[in-house]
């Protein structure tokens, strides 16, 4: 059985779905790799390097695809390719199902069966393959690491016999897994952190790292049985409006990162709370491709509201691109691994393994 992979739309995605250390293990599967021509140069990564682990380097990208059982990708192939695939193909990715609705199901009804990785059930067998974990923690960490860089003060507190400097103050909003990575990346660099959820159980999480967890007062738990945020009420949103607004007045540094699965991202951040800030803030909205958690978010620009510098971006993520794609490339093999069936060597589309049934496109 063969696994192929051909290169993204480099104007948008730098990520690659396979990396050179990855393919030992695929081998060792009993798979084998196809891959296109400079599949990752741009990357630093030469067609040699992959060839040297057992890769096969394809002329054309019409070649990986007819040749391929399973094609594994970052994200969703362009309409041409798609129309390239044929029965009993198995497409792998990121094909985010609820804006490719239509592709999807014209390419599932030639019987071409899809996966979808961001579907993953939140369950401890599939954390291996969790691409949204590995992915948010990269990009909590980026945020921060990119608006310190914005901001043209020191962080740590220095107190030195020629002065003293005070340390810079973080509020991140949503405490999941980028906005955990997000705190304890700005702790380690020696900020004062803050930060709030809707989510009861995150408070000690916030906690361990040595953040403030700022509760909503009255504030019921506002979780899901998956583990997810539900929606706000307005009498929540004013208590949090009310809450967030007086700790922005003491704040140099947000980081937003709330999401509820499915839906917009919640506008927390409003104008006239931004204007409570000092010139010279900044916010890094990562929530800015899904609509942003605030109000002046705009994507892939740096908004200045009277010296307050606004940002976030469509894709932080093609910023750590070795990084990304080295722990997605990992994950890939997981899921894999669980829907090849060595004895058989053949794919097993169990719908009965949880894992297989959530993601399959249906
Ligand atoms: P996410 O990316 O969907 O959302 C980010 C955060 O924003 C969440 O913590 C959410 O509660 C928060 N949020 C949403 N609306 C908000 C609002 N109005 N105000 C403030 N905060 C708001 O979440 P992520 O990072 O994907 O994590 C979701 C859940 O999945 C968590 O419970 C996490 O512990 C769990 N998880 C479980 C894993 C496993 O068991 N394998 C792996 C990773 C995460």
């Amino acid at each position: 059985m063969i696994i192929g992979s051909i290169s993204e739309n480099l104007n948008l995605e730098k990520r690659v779905a396979i990396t050179p250390e990855i393919i030992k293990k695929y081998k060792s599967l009993g798979l084998e790799i196809n891959l296109v021509k400079n599949y990752a140069t741009h990357l630093g990564i030469q067609d040699d390097e992959y060839e040297l682990n057992g890769a096969k380097i394809l002329d054309s990208e019409n070649e990986v695809l007819s040749s391929s059982d399973a094609i594994v990708q970052m994200n969703i192939l362009n309409d041409s390719n798609l129309n390239k695939l044929i029965q009993k193909q198995i497409l792998i990715g990121v094909l985010n199902p609820y804006s490719n609705e239509k592709k999807l199901k014209e390419i599932i009804s030639k019987n071409i069966n899809c996966f979808s990785l961001e579907l993953l059930p939140r369950i401890t067998r599939a954390q291996s393959m969790d691409i949204l974990s590995s992915q948010a923690n990269l990009a909590g960490y980026k945020a921060v690491v990119d608006s310190f860089s914005y901001f043209q003060k020191a962080i740590p507190m220095m107190m030195t016999a020629a002065g003293t400097i005070s340390a810079a103050k973080v509020l991140v909003v949503g405490a999941g897994v980028a906005g955990l990575q997000a705190i304890a990346t700005a702790k380690r660099m020696g900020a004062i952190v803050f930060a709030t959820d809707v989510r009861m159980a995150s408070k000690e999480q916030v906690e361990s790292l040595g953040g403030k967890f700022l509760m909503v007062e009255g504030s019921e738990n506002l979780e899901t049985a998956g583990g997810y945020a539900k929606e706000t009420s307005d009498e929540f949103r004013k208590k949090q409006e009310e809450l967030i607004t007086e700790t922005l007045k003491k704040i140099d540094i947000v980081i937003c990162t709330a999401l509820i699965p499915g839906k917009k991202a919640p506008i927390i951040i409003k104008k006239e709370m931004i204007n409570v800030m000092s010139t010279g803030s900044v916010i890094y909205d990562l929530a800015a491709s899904q609509g942003g958690n605030s109000e002046l978010t705009q994507v892939d620009k740096i908004v200045d509201n009277n010296g307050i510098k606004i940002m976030g971006e469509t894709n932080i993520l093609n910023k750590l691109p070795i990084s990304a794609s080295n722990l997605y490339s990992k994950n890939m093999f997981n899921f894999i691994s669980n829907l090849f069936n060595k004895e058989k060597n053949s794919f097993d589309i169990n719908l009965e393994d949880e894992i297989i049934e959530k993601t399959k496109i249906k």
